[in-house]
């Protein structure tokens, strides 16, 4: 894995060596407190060479004598209005980006005007260098280089990063949180960027095992157990390839014993081929990513558990590989779910809601939670509908989905709510079972695929989170270079943090 850089935090005033990074604010302003012959040049510099200052924006300069440091590199903040938390994570991995091949950098923590970057926000610019920093290269013999002329600029020793801020303590027991989130969130990444060939239900089922290590009880359902359940919408989907499925169970219990548990479901389709439904060829490759779900829901629970969150959390994740052999389900096959529903298979390459009927009504029967949140790589339609920029939100509790779309804003990991409603249901009423697989043609695919679900949520407060368009594939951003984003567990730790979890 990439080389991540080494967090750590000092007194404001702390002399910088290598790179000292500054704040500049409206008209390229900085500190009032810097000395008064470093304002001057950056004033000179900054007039040169037109920079106003401009949120992200960069002024890169050999430091003046005086200063310990080589360089010195002025970002821009935010010009009028206070930076949202999201703008601190892009600024982090800003200063990443542009320190490249530096091995010590000093970020002072101070605004235009003098006032002290707050301890939350630092340590958001600190977990956004993180994030910036990863690189799934697991499969490159070559580390580090892009193309074969490029010059590896990379050192060997990962960068020191110094948040230099008024309250060093405050920083760092924020960014125990946050370092916490960035690993959740790069775990998911991990997860999405294995190809198909390693990451198969079982060995995704190992990796979940691993959790246990922060103190997650870890559980696995395989065939034999599945079948006893009577799973047969989930096994349906896994019969065509040769690799068998899981049901991994995760539990984080950091509150009370008699707590109501909150709970997360993804949809685990370690490869969707589309079955006999088959996909077109091009862009396939792409269907490795089909776990995104499933990856938000591992990140979470490890981020929970790993910042000691005060809350029960109960993670599902149903793991199968949607292939196609002799053994595989036809279009017509009809199957029964755990709940007891029929359901009609008119496309086996709508598998994923097939895989989620059982998971869901599995998580509700046995563990009653206040509430439950999908998230699934679900419909290539709310690509259509939304693009990259933001998921597909559904659900039948209002309370619920306002928490999550505020959660959004905050976090920058935006949803968007669709509606539900009866005439939709309609849509899923089956010919020959009671429900079927798909709606009717192209119309509101997304829709018709969030009723499915909630054919299997007994009524429970419920979300579901279609990130067909978020988990993956998602134009490179300052934070985030990777293919896989790890959509999800920032949004979701903080709808935690916010509303569920005992102080
Ligand atoms: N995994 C796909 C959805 C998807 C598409 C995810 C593109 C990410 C990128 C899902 O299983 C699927 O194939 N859905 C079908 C449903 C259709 C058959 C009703 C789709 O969206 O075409
Ligand atoms: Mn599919
Ligand atoms: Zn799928």
């Amino acid at each position: 894995m990439a080389k991540l850089p080494k967090i750590e935090f000092a007194p404001l005033d702390s002399a910088a060596t290598g790179v000292m990074v500054i704040l500049a604010g409206e008209g390229s302003a900085v500190s009032s407190k810097l000395p008064e012959a470093l304002r001057d040049m950056v004033a000179k510099a900054a007039e040169i060479a037109k920079f106003k200052g401009k949120s992200l924006s960069t002024l890169d300069l050999i430091a003046p004598s005086g200063i310990e440091a080589e360089r010195l590199l002025v970002v821009g903040t935010h010009a009028k209005e206070p930076a949202s938390e999201e703008d601190w994570l892009k600024l982090g991995g800003t200063v990443l980006a542009k320190t490249k091949g530096a091995t010590a950098v000093t970020i002072r923590c101070e605004m235009a005007d003098g006032a002290g970057v707050s301890a939350a926000d630092v340590a958001r610019m600190a977990s956004g260098a993180t994030l910036r920093a990863y690189d799934f290269d697991l499969y490159k013999t070559k580390k580090g280089k892009k193309d074969e002329d490029e010059e590896d600029k990379s050192a060997d020793e990962p960068a020191t990063l110094t948040f230099a801020t008024a309250d060093v303590d405050a920083a760092k027991a924020v960014y125990a949180d946050e370092e916490a989130i960035a690993a959740g969130t790069m775990l998911a990444r991990d997860l999405v960027n294995e190809p198909a060939n390693t990451l198969g239900p079982v060995e995704f089922a190992d990796r979940i095992k691993e959790l246990s290590k922060v103190g997650v009880d870890v559980e696995i359902l395989g065939e034999p157990e599945l079948k006893a359940l009577k799973m047969n919408a989930l096994l349906g989907v896994a019969q065509g390839s040769p690799r068998p499925p899981r049901l991994a169970i995760m539990r984080w219990n950091g509150a009370e014993d008699n707590d109501q548990p909150v709970a997360f479901v993804g949809k685990g389709v370690v490869f969707d081929t589309g079955g006999i439904s088959i996909k077109p060829a091009g862009s396939m490759d792409e269907m490795k990513g089909d776990m995104g779900g499933a990856a938000a829901v591992t990140g979470l629970m490890y981020a929970l558990a790993k910042r000691s969150a005060k809350v029960n959390a109960i993670g599902i994740v149903g793991l199968v590989e949607n292939a196609v052999d002799g053994n595989a389900q036809r279009p017509g096959d009809i199957v029964t779910a755990m709940s007891g529903t029929t359901i009609e298979v008119l496309n086996t390459d709508a598998e994923g809601r097939l895989v989620l009927a059982d998971a869901l009504w599995y998580c509700q029967d046995r563990f009653k939670p206040q509430f439950m949140v999908n998230l699934a790589t679900l419909t290539g339609a709310i690509i259509v509908a939304l693009g990259n920029h933001h998921a597909g939100l559904f659900s039948n509790n209002d309370d619920l989905a306002t928490r999550l779309a505020d959660s959004g804003k905050v976090t920058g990991e935006k949803v968007w709510r669709l509606p539900l409603g009866p005439e939709y249901d309609k849509m899923i009423e089956g010919k020959f079972a009671d429900i079927k697989n798909i709606g009717g043609g192209r119309a509101a695919g997304s829709i018709t695929a969030a009723q499915f679900l909630q054919r299997f949520v007994n009524d429970l407060p419920w979300a579901h989170l279609d990130v067909a368009g978020t988990a993956m594939g998602s134009p490179a951003n300052e934070y985030n270079q990777s293919w896989a984003s790890g959509f999800g567990v920032r949004l979701l730790d903080r709808l935690v943090s916010d509303h569920y979890q005992s102080k």
